[in-house]
């Protein structure tokens, strides 16, 4: 990455105060999309503002007819929160679909429809329940907010506040993902408002939009059979080596029947499509923003303080405002187990636990972690005893390579923390971060079963 400043400002005010004063600077949130780009010299940002833990952009609440989601609530609060479950199933169950467990947990809803991607899966149900995006100035409306790849209408220094959903009668969103990054192949998102009937595509095109004859005809009869034969033009879809134009328009027309369907046959339907995902069953604590004057925390040569604890020991550092926690952990602190494989945010072997939540070391700033609690591989086995999920990987040879290991078992820790005895669905979806490119998972697979029988015999879960 390039040099750039760091700021975690004070309020909401201070942030965009500096967004103002520097049009080269940029906001991070969960950072899932910006710090890869940054990483590739895609993007050059002279200052990151760091906004995700600002409590003006926090908060799920139900107002009238209207769900509103705070810009910086994360996909996993999201996915977990009652009262997004209650009013829009089918929101939740987006937000519990997105790639893997550690872009859910860091990955927010503001910087998903700020980047505008053309595969991600919020835009479909942003476009599809009618959703007003509320920024610092103005509402912009869905109709209006999208406006092609990697494009929407925010101007350079705006920032999105919340996104206000109209609850819908029902809905249901089906999604074709790819089976390695998640992303939506073609995902479609079908609202039913009685009067009305929105649905919007994603992964198919250059940006999300709605299929307007899918919509008259749901308008006048809302069952399956009234877009069995519902064709999508590939003119103008996305080609590429996934997939070409014509069979993302038949993933759009397969989708759609099975959104129309899940809706249909339940009543009140939340579908995520093909793939069920499951969701956390305990909720995740989310850390309290640790704030901090810039001029106080910066040493004479430049580099940013930074506290820590790792491991169950405290820290006192200065770094570069670029150091990745990856780089600090093993080039600052030794802790080479710890490894970097792709170094792009796709295989997990980076995985270490951010007060107790797994999240890929690659793609975290370590001054995203001040005042963090920070556990690695080297944290996990006791004196003489290595944890329980490390003895199950060695029994059942669950530890074929070696190299993307320890990211395998902070995975599965993680894993077995919120499903004490998962079933192999959970078990892929928990892993689904974590990539194995020499054997299989059968044998993984299998360790994590018996971590897991171990960890209940001790009491552990
Ligand atoms: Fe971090 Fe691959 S995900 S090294
Ligand atoms: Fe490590 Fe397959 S077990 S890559």
């Amino acid at each position: 990455m390039y040099p750039f400043t760091y700021h975690r400002p004070g309020d909401l005010a201070d942030a965009l105060s500096r967004l103002a004063a520097d049009p080269d600077a940029k906001l991070l949130a969960g950072g899932m999309t910006l710090l890869p780009s940054m990483k590739h010299r895609l993007s050059a940002p002279s200052q990151l503002i760091d906004i995700a833990g600002l409590p003006e952009l926090r908060g799920i609440r139900r107002d009238g007819d209207s769900l509103v989601v705070g810009a910086a609530c994360r996909y996993v609060e999201i996915a977990d929160d009652p009262a997004v479950t209650a009013a829009i199933p089918a929101l939740a169950q987006v937000a519990g679909s997105i790639g893997d467990p550690q872009v859910r947990l860091r990955g927010t809803l503001g910087g998903s429809i700020a980047n505008s991607d053309p595969a991600a899966d919020f835009p479909a149900a942003v476009l599809a329940l009618a959703a007003i995006v509320q920024t610092d100035r103005r509402e912009i409306a869905a109709d209006d907010y999208f406006q092609g790849m990697f494009t929407t209408a925010l101007v350079p220094d705006e920032l999105i506040r919340e996104i206000r959903f109209a609850i819908a009668r029902r809905a249901a969103y089906a999604k074709f993902h790819h089976p390695a990054s998640g992303y939506a192949m073609t995902g479609v998102f079908v609202a039913d408002f009685g009067e009305t009937v929105r649905v919007a595509v994603t992964g198919a095109g250059p940006v999300v939009f709605r299929w307007h004859e899918a919509e008259a005809a749901l308008t006048r009869d809302f069952r399956p059979a009234a877009v069995a034969g519902l064709k999508l033009p590939p003119a103008g879809l996305n080609a590429d080596m996934h997939a070409p134009a014509a069979y993302r328009a038949q993933l759009a027309a397969v989708m759609l029947q099975q959104a129309v369907t899940e809706i249909f046959s339940a009543g009140s339907g939340s579908a995520a499509g093909g793939v069920a995902r499951p969701r956390r069953t305990a909720p995740v604590p989310v850390r309290a923003a640790q704030y901090r004057g810039d001029g106080a925390q910066r040493e004479p040569d430049g580099r940013s303080r930074l506290s820590l604890t790792v491991n169950g020991r405290r820290h006192d550092l200065a770094v570069e405002d670029r150091t990745l926690l990856a780089d600090l952990l093993r080039d600052e602190l030794g802790l080479t187990g710890t490894h970097l494989g792709c170094d792009t945010s796709q295989c997990g072997c980076c995985t270490v636990h951010l007060d107790g939540q797994a999240v890929k070391s690659c793609t975290t700033l370590a001054l995203q972690t001040d005042g963090a609690d920070i556990v690695t591989i080297e944290g996990l086995a006791t004196p003489g005893a290595l944890h329980p999920v490390q003895h199950a990987f060695s029994a059942c040879h669950g530890l074929q390579c070696g190299y993307c290991t320890p990211g395998m078992i902070m995975a599965t820790t993680d894993l077995l923390a919120r499903h004490p005895d998962p079933t192999d669905a959970q078990i892929r979806d928990g892993l689904a971060g974590n990539l194995c490119r020499c054997t299989g998972y059968v044998n993984i697979e299998a360790a994590v079963r018996t971590a897991g029988a171990a960890l209940r015999h001790r009491g552990d879960a």
